[in-house]
């Protein structure tokens, strides 16, 4: 990948940040209330080119580096967490996987038009039984007589199922009897109008409450040849190693909310009075601030070292995971402390950083949970020393 050149990257960076602040922050806290985000706000975040941000500008891409992909939804995490999620699930999973294993004449009619930000892509892996263990999936896809295939079954906690235009999904090609574990899996291109996409109502979440996040049902559903995307039976495996990119975006969303949280701990404890003085002025105060900022840039510091290596053509497998990992238990605490700092008020849906708590608590889940970042980490340890 070639990393783009330092003036570039403030460009970009700048770009999400004005973004955010005109387009994003005002409406946060209403989206989060009412459980949705506008599709506007993601068609203009397309417009921008930012749904294409890691596919190379042959593609209609921006062919940005991962770091400054990063940063750029860094700065939309701290504006909204629900907004980061529905953008880095579409630059670091689907389409990647279309950029990775897609042919050409895949390439030319799902990922040039959602570089563009014309189409919004999805992910299908999880299923009400398979999570952490996502092999153990039960979606069927069954050769159909025209060569096509058939898929049953459903999908979970798919961010933006009920929206978008395409989802990449992972089902079944080996068959009851002939099991083949993780290589009976592969990964199919499911447009959202196809008869028989269900998707569920928006489940009712604690936090990232605009994001879409729905169950999918795949009934009788009938996809043409050209659908399979790469190889039949790798679709596992091209979902693992596009989810090496996932974590990334994920740690990136978790830096962007600790940040946010940080800086309305820092204002707060400057104009709040008590004991007739700003709280500021209390130790207290001063070194649970020390400690947010810390383990933020250290948080931050993690990502931006895989980011690099990741970008100098290195597997990132072990390090997306250790960045992942470090990131959830920082942002954690980081807006807990923010809510302690702003004591009651912290606790009230009014103020900001109630919200940003509760956006927190998914991110020792999601793209993995802090469990499996563990598993992954020491199989590599354990694989490659
Ligand atoms: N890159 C490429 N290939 C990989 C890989 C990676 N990072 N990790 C594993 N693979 C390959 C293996 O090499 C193996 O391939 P072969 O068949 O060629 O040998 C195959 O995948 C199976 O690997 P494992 O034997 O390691 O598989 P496992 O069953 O032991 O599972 C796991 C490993 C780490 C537990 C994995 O299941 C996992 O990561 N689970 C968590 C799933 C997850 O993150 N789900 C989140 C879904 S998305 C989401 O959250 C919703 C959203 O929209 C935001």
């Amino acid at each position: 990948m070639t990393v783009v050149a330092a003036e570039t990257r403030k460009q970009i960076i700048e770009l999400a940040r004005e973004f955010a602040a005109e387009h994003v922050v005002p409406h946060a806290l209403r989206w989060d209330e009412e459980k949705a985000l506008p599709v506007q706000v993601l068609r203009s975040l397309g417009e921008l080119g930012f749904f294409g941000m890691l596919i190379p500008e042959d593609w209609d891409g921006l062919g940005l580096d991962t770091e400054t992909y990063l940063l750029a939804l860094e700065e939309i995490a701290a504006a909204d967490g629900s907004v980061a999620i529905a953008m880095g699930v579409h630059n670091s999973l689907p389409t990647q996987m279309l950029l990775r294993w897609g042919s050409e004449a895949q390439k030319e009619k799902w990922l040039r038009p959602m570089a563009r930000g014309e189409l919004l892509g999805a992910f299908a892996l999880s299923e009400p039984d398979s999570g952490s263990d996502a092999a153990s999936l039960r979606c069927q896809a069954s050769r159909a007589s025209d060569g096509g295939w058939v898929l049953d079954g459903t999908k979970a906690w798919v961010t933006n199922g009920a929206l978008a235009d395409v989802v990449i999904a992972m089902a079944r090609t080996d068959q009851p009897g002939d099991r083949k574990g993780a290589r009976g899996i592969s990964a199919f291109i499911v447009p959202r109008d196809t008869p028989g996409y269900l998707p569920g109502k928006p489940e009712d979440k604690m936090g990232l409450r605009a994001s879409n996040t729905v169950a999918v049902t795949f009934e009788q559903l009938h996809l043409p040849p050209d659908a399979l995307l790469g190889e039949e039976g790798r679709g596992f495996s091209y979902a693992l190693s596009a989810l090496d990119g996932g974590r990334l975006g994920v740690a990136a969303q978790a830096c962007g909310i600790a940040r946010s949280a940080l800086q309305h701990a820092v204002r707060y404890a400057t104009e709040r009075r008590q004991f007739e003085r700003p709280i500021a002025e209390f130790q207290a105060v001063q070194f649970k601030l020390a400690d947010m900022a810390t383990q933020l840039a250290a948080a931050r510091s993690l990502l931006l070292e895989a980011a690099r290596r990741r970008d100098a053509g290195e597997d990132v497998t072990l390090y997306a995971s250790m960045a992942k990992l470090f990131a959830s238990d920082m942002v954690m605490r980081v807006t807990s402390d923010a809510v302690q700092i702003f004591g009651g008020y912290g606790y009230m849906r009014d103020y900001p950083v109630e919200k940003l708590m509760r956006d927190a608590k998914v991110i020792s889940i999601y793209e993995g949970t802090d469990e499996i970042q563990r598993v992954v980490i020491a199989r590599q340890l354990l694989t490659h020393s």
